[in-house]
């Protein structure tokens, strides 16, 4: 009957940069019964600055739960078969609130944010030898405005409701994984102040060798250790829903968006990798039980732990700050394009950027450069140039700072990747599919059902002991399609080094 088809289903929360969504998992098929997303909207009060409302943030999570069990309503599928809830996040981006009041003391500061530029020089000449990669052997970290405890610094210097929470012992620090499992399971009566070890392992205050909180971190950063949330495996019952209409069902997996994205594409073996597409892009590779130092400026970072009883497992990662945001900005700041699909009709309307090339450093350049002082740059642009030129330009950027953080996770391995998985949600784009095979020069792997992060941190929640079983082999059947590189390596080569050739215009702008 269709009573046992659908039991057990396994939702997830996916709150990432744009939006958040819930989607709903029969446990046995991995398929999506049901899903809601709603957008959430972004500030930038000042040039640089990016935050949102922790409290938009939680209502778009109660709104999404509830639409999704609406329609399990009108699909007559009783709500109770959903077993557990996994929760998967943007990471680092950080919040401070009053455990007593429950309500935030700030906007939340966005990954993407750039005010901390100057704690963060404050912060590398601290150290003995004023390198940004003074904690990167305890942390896998660059010290870079992108990571938690420099956003945290700053809270606590600038911002007075934090201040003083923190003299009166009532702030709490989390990543929106943190702040919304608080929130979820009772808020200021009794909620939970957790977090998992992939969430931890971006804040720069955590150490990825013990996975705990590193107390010469913690004074490195003047952060107390009392505000932070325990730090938990990846797949355990953290707690439960307190209320609407999934009251009682436990909250049973936690990972970071990439972290989930890589166990949703089961990447679970050493050497496999996932690039995702969504506000940035991020690019993990799987290294095992080892936490692998890179030489080539990739982070290295927890990738999971799927059980209290489990070993941690590490990636490599590149990220790109920009990618769909790239979209984004060619719609909402420049106009020129009306809803974010529309790229793909313009950019084919002429398949080449007429020599053009868009470097979208609007957040300086992250892996493999890590330099905070780089701007944007487009050049190239002659008479000829138009809207269409500028829109290929953003996609070929996308896929240019793809190639950059492959080539140097091939650098760092001695097993260079033959084809590259991919998902997120500009992956629904075929020509940046094509493009993106193209510009690599090896396959593009691309699953039909895209929202892998979701996917993987429902299998975390599933697989949390006595909550219900998943079928982890059943995975592998997920169907994917293959883009094949056409163009000539030598045409991919050149357009690359002009690439590079851009890039060192776009370094140190600011300096
Ligand atoms: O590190 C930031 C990352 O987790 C954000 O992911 O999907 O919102 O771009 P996304």
């Amino acid at each position: 009957s269709r009573d046992t088809l659908t039991d057990p289903l396994v939702a997830a929360i996916d709150q990432g940069t744009s939006s958040t969504r819930f989607l709903v998992f029969n446990a046995r098929t991995a398929e999506v019964v049901c899903q809601h997303q709603v957008e959430i909207k972004q500030s930038f009060p000042k040039e640089g600055w990016v935050e949102e409302d922790p409290m938009e943030i939680l209502q778009s999570v109660c709104v999404c739960v509830e639409r999704s069990c609406d329609q399990l309503r009108q699909l007559s599928i009783p709500i109770t078969h959903i077993k557990a809830i996994g929760l998967t996040n943007q990471r680092e981006t950080t919040v401070v609130w009053d455990k007593l009041t429950g309500q935030p003391l700030c906007n939340a500061i966005v990954w993407l944010d750039l005010r901390t530029q100057s704690t963060v020089e404050r912060l590398i000449n601290q150290t003995p030898s004023k390198n940004k990669n003074h904690l990167k052997s305890l942390t896998g970290l660059p010290i870079s405005p992108y990571f938690s405890a420099v956003k945290l610094r700053w809270l606590l210097d600038n911002e007075e409701a934090v201040t003083t929470a923190t003299h009166t012992h009532t702030a709490l620090f989390g990543t929106i994984d943190s702040w919304l499992i608080w929130c979820l399971t009772g808020g200021p009566n009794g909620g939970v102040h957790c977090t998992d070890v992939s969430n931890a392992s971006r804040t720069l205050l955590f150490n990825i060798h013990t996975l705990q909180w590193d107390t010469h971190l913690c004074s490195f950063f003047d952060v107390p250790v009392e505000m932070l949330p325990n730090v938990r495996s990846s797949s355990e019952i953290y707690g439960y829903m307190s209320s609407g209409s999934l009251a009682g069902v436990p909250i049973s997996g936690c990972l970071g968006d990439q972290s989930a994205a890589l166990v949703g594409q089961m990447c679970l073996q050493e050497g496999q990798a996932k690039n995702t597409y969504g506000t940035g892009c991020f690019l993990l590779k799987n290294t095992g039980q080892k936490a692998v130092m890179s030489d080539h400026g990739l982070l290295t970072t927890v990738a999971y732990q799927l059980g209290r009883d489990q070993p941690a497992y590490y990636a490599l990662e590149g990220s790109v700050a920009i990618a769909g945001a790239v979209v984004r900005w060619l719609k909402d700041n420049m106009g020129i394009i009306q809803t974010s699909a529309d790229i793909e009709r313009l950019a084919s309307a002429v398949g080449t950027s007429y020599g053009c090339y868009f470097v979208p450093a609007f957040s300086g350049l992250y892996a493999p450069y890590w330099e905070p002082s780089a701007r944007g740059i487009i050049c190239g642009l002659t008479q000829f140039t138009n809207r269409c030129h500028l829109a290929f330009a953003a996609l070929e950027a996308v896929c240019f700072q793809t190639r950059e953080i492959l080539d140097a996770m091939n650098q760092d391995s001695s097993a260079p990747l033959h084809r590259l998985q991919v998902d997120g949600g500009m992956t629904a784009n075929t020509l940046l599919m094509q493009l993106q095979a193209d510009l690599l020069n090896i396959p593009v792997v691309r699953p039909c059902m895209s929202e892998t992060s979701a996917l993987g941190v429902a299998m975390a929640a599933g697989l949390a002991e006595g909550v219900c079983v998943w079928n982890l082999s059943q995975q592998h059947t997920i169907a994917t399609e293959t883009y094949q590189p056409h163009i000539h390596p030598q045409d991919s080569e050149f357009r690359y080094s002009r690439w590079k050739a851009a890039v060192q215009r776009a370094m140190n702008w600011e300096s």
